[in-house]
């Protein structure tokens, strides 16, 4: 396989949407967070059975369902306006946050 060839297909690699394209900042994230707590836990652990554990799921997964919220291919009558306010770099940023937590 030639250098250029290889190159090619690390372009390729970096442009397929299996790799998360956006990387988003934990940080930021854990202080938008804090709306999200009183459901979810402070860390994504949440005690109550009808709110889902965020902690430890795959950033890429939390990022799709947060837009499924917002455009209303996912409904919920409780989470869908919560995720209605969220632009793309607050989901990028919330999924960074929730993917570090460690699920308990
Ligand atoms: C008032 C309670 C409440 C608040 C506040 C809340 N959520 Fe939710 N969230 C829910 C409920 C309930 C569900 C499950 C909905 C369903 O059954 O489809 C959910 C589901 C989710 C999911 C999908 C989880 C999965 O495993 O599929 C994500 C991601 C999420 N919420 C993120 C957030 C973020 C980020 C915030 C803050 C901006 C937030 N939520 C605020 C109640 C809440």
């Amino acid at each position: 396989m030639t250098r250029a060839c290889t190159a090619v297909l690390a372009f390729a690699y970096a442009l397929s949407p299996i790799a998360p394209v956006h990387a988003g900042d934990a940080v930021a994230g854990k202080q938008k967070a804090v709306v999200c707590s009183a459901c979810h836990g402070i860390d994504g652990n949440s005690i109550n059975p009808l709110w889902p554990k965020l902690a430890g799921q795959h950033a890429a997964y939390l990022a799709k369902q947060m837009k499924a919220f917002r455009s209303g291919e996912r409904k919920d009558p409780v989470m869908a306006p919560m995720a209605m306010p969220l632009n793309d770099t607050d989901i990028d940023d919330l999924a960074a946050f929730y993917a570090s937590q460690t699920p308990k």
